[in-house]
């Protein structure tokens, strides 16, 4: 195979399972030195796991891994940097009370050295890439922003000459960015190899020399940016619309249930997570809500469970006789003794929606003494519950008392969406319901979900797979950079207008 002559890492047929889920499946790839490769590709695509070869967290099953034309192995982290490797990850592993040089040096044979020297070495990456740090500061004292260019360097003193950095820029704010695209180039042009992934193609646009894209976990290809655009990326990130077949029955006269008004949520830094959002849900609908990682979503749903803090805006929930019941301010239990049928299906499904130490009947009992007063619980033992669950979604476990953690990532969703609607909630918010589940399993859930839908409760679906949206949703919410890109009916929506909504409206903001 010719090789181009600046090529630093070769990936051939990489494939990697997670249990029945391929996360990436026979990618050949490949990263050259002096150039910024941005890897492209939906949420769940397998950008992740495909880095996390190189950086030594996980093996491949299968496909082999070359560096500089010569096959390597790498097993460990320690051994990724033995090979020039390093991976900034999206959860930083700073220690908050160490300063910036303790970190820096944290589990090498420096740490031993003296302070100055390591604190010289330090300024000299610094003052060669164009960072502004300070050792001898503690992490606790600095900025997101500040801690990403610890993890920077930490990678360089290291001796790292391939790079890879994890979704940098979600956490940055435009003015950061630009800083690190900066450093980038200077990176660059100093003869390293870079990954960046990212999804803001216009991020893409402007720095990245190549652009490499998966999508559900195959390898699409690898373009030069100069002839490309966000439209194209966009094709081959999306794809061509796959039939799924998910029956999607019309109710017959959906009402307002849930009206969500400007709502607007500020994070601790400061940071909008939800700037002006405002739609319906309406009774006997699935509204479908896409967006890129931190979109927004998260927040959204937690607002309109209590969770999160609001700023501004309102929540109504519209009772069966018309009349409204505001929820901002409301704790979530406030909101059930109001009356209001809510249930929630996390994306975390064991921290916040069950108790994994727990078997089906013990979180059974855990969320009727939460519900208080759900009318079909107190009817119901939780035991009864646990048994019809486990019977109708055919959950594979030993028995309704073995610790639920044990089970697979399909059955604990089934006890979770099992239980959640066994509430007879009026609104079902779910996120990411059939995140890293099987085919089977995945259906299984759809049904549940059209089921409540046609008995007129308000299904929430947020979900990051557009030919599901497309599919089973009626209508798609947009988000955008906290902000709503458009509200579209899903009968008619292409699946590359989603994409361009996801996407572009973020390219607009930032001009
Ligand atoms: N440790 C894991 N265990 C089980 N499934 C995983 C794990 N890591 C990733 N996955 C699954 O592999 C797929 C690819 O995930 P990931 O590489 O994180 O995608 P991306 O980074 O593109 O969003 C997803 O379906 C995800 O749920
Ligand atoms: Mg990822």
């Amino acid at each position: 195979m010719l090789l181009e002559h600046n090529c630093a890492i070769e990936m051939r047929g990489i494939t990697k399972r997670f249990g029945q889920v391929v996360a990436n499946d026979s990618i050949d790839m490949r990263i050259n030195r002096g150039e910024i490769l941005a890897l492209l590709g939906e949420n769940g695509s397998g950008k992740t796991t495909l880095m996390n070869m190189l950086s030594g967290i996980y093996q491949p099953d299968e496909g082999e891994i070359y560096k500089d034309g010569e096959r390597i192995f790498i097993r460990s982290p320690r051994e990724a940097y033995g090979y020039g490797i390093g991976m900034i990850h999206q959860h930083y592993k700073l220690i908050e009370v160490f300063t910036a040089a303790q970190n820096i040096v944290l589990g090498l044979d420096d740490e031993k050295m003296d302070l100055r020297r390591t604190n010289e070495k330090v300024m000299e990456i610094c003052s060669r890439y164009g960072f502004e740090v300070d050792p001898s500061r503690k992490v606790y004292d600095m900025s997101v922003s500040q801690k990403q260019t610890i993890e920077i360097i930490k990678v360089l003193y290291r001796g790292a000459d391939i790079l890879v950095l994890d979704e940098p820029t979600a956490v940055l704010t435009p003015q950061e960015t630009q800083k690190l695209f900066k450093v980038l180039l200077n990176m660059k042009a100093d003869g390293k190899a870079i990954v960046i992934i990212t999804h803001k193609l216009h991020e893409v646009m402007e720095v990245s020399d190549k652009v490499a894209v998966l999508r559900k976990g195959k390898y699409i290809g690898t373009v030069n940016t100069s002839e490309t655009d966000p439209q194209a990326l966009t094709d081959m990130m999306v794809g061509h619309a796959v039939t799924l077949n998910i029956e999607r029955p019309r109710y017959p006269e959906p009402k307002r249930k849930l009206v969500v008004e400007n709502l607007t949520c500020v994070d601790n830094e400061g940071v909008r997570k939800l700037d002006r959002v405002s739609f319906e849900a309406n009774t006997g609908e699935i509204l479908g809500v896409a967006g890129i990682s931190g979109s927004g979503q998260k927040e959204l749903l937690e607002a309109i469970t209590g969770l999160y803090p609001v700023k501004e805006g309102s929540i109504r929930f519209v009772r069966d006789d018309g009349s409204e019941a505001e929820l901002v301010g409301m704790t979530p239990r406030r909101i059930r003794e109001t009356g209001v049928g809510m249930a929630f299906v996390p994306e975390d499904r064991l921290g916040m929606g069950l108790v994994g130490s727990m078997g089906m009947t013990g979180n059974m009992m855990l969320r009727s003494w939460r519900n208080g007063r759900g009318a079909f619980l107190r009817k119901k033992e939780p035991e009864d519950l646990a048994n019809g669950i486990w019977k109708e979604l055919d959950v594979v476990t030993p028995s309704i008392t073995y610790p639920v953690r044990r089970l697979s990532g399909g059955n604990v969703q089934k006890v979770l969406v099992g239980r959640e609607i066994a509430g007879n909630p009026q609104v079902l918010m779910t996120a990411y319901a059939v995140r890293g589940l099987d085919i089977n399993t995945s259906y299984t859930i759809y049904n549940l979900l059209t089921e409540q839908k046609m008995k007129g409760v308000a299904v929430l679906y947020v979900g990051e797979d557009l030919d599901v949206l497309i599919e089973l949703a009626d209508r798609i919410l947009v988000l955008c950079g906290g902000q709503v890109a458009g509200c579209v009916d899903a009968r008619s929506v292409t699946k590359e207008e989603i994409g361009l909504m996801m996407t572009q409206f973020n390219a607009k903001g930032a001009e």
